[in-house]
């Protein structure tokens, strides 16, 4: 199967020399690329900006910006099976970027933000791919990523929790709860990463070879 793999934050830029970001490592999101391609299966992974080797096998696309990855999804998607969004996409940019650097002042300084679009949100309805969507949540974790998966449309969605200092975002470890749009629901408990995304790769193939008996049958 032929998958997309979204990983690593969004930079922002405010001015030639800032940015706003957050603290995703991009370490979960290129796991899964690696099981994807340990499984035989073909890997565009589509890059923020982090400090890890390229998977080998896959074709890696740089970007920056959540409107560069806005673009690439959208273009990458038209030859796919399955879109699996890790990546942490910031949710706010600045409205205008200064051409030229700010400079410190005495006074206070505020940045007006709009949101940015949402990627996930904003795919058609009706495709043929698989889109699985990840939910970083720090507290009522189950329900958020139930009405995320609801609310993006998603056909599975993969839960953590980003409060916990022993595993997830940054760490080398994560546990994970994974739901599906018919109710059920899966967990994965905590284990090296390279162990969650071997699991997960199994979970989506699971559920793509259900997709096609179901459109045989
Ligand atoms: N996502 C997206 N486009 C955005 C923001 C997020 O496609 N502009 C995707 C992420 O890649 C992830 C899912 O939406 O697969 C959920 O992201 P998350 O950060 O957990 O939630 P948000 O939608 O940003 O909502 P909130 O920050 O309020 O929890």
């Amino acid at each position: 199967m032929r998958f997309l793999i979204t990983a690593g934050p969004t930079r922002e830029p405010i001015d030639p020399v800032r940015y706003l970001s957050n603290r995703s490592s991009g370490k979960m999101g290129y796991a899964i690329a690696e099981a994807a391609i340990d499984a035989r299966h073909e890997v565009i992974l589509i890059s923020g900006p982090v400090d890890i080797d390229r998977p080998r096998g896959a074709a890696v696309i740089p970007i920056s910006t959540s409107d560069e990855m806005f673009g690439a999804v959208h273009q990458q998607t038209r030859n796919c099976d399955v879109l699996v969004m890790c990546a942490a996409v910031a949710d706010y940019k600045p409205a205008k970027v200064s051409k030229s650097k700010i400079k410190k002042r005495d006074a206070n300084l505020s940045l007006e933000l709009i949101p940015t679009r949402d990627i996930l949100a904003s795919l058609p309805k009706n495709r043929q791919y698989l889109v699985v969507g990840f939910a970083a949540e720090t507290e009522n974790v189950e329900a958020n990523a139930h009405k995320k998966l609801e609310e993006k449309h998603c056909d599975v969605i993969v839960a953590n929790d980003v409060s916990r200092t022993d595993f997830g975002i940054e760490s080398d470890e994560n546990e994970v709860t994974i739901l599906f749009r018919n109710g059920e629901k899966k967990e994965i408990s905590r284990a090296p990463k390279e162990i969650v995304a071997r699991e997960l790769i199994k979970i989506f193939e699971n559920v793509c070879e259900k997709r096609l008996t179901k459109k045989i049958a």
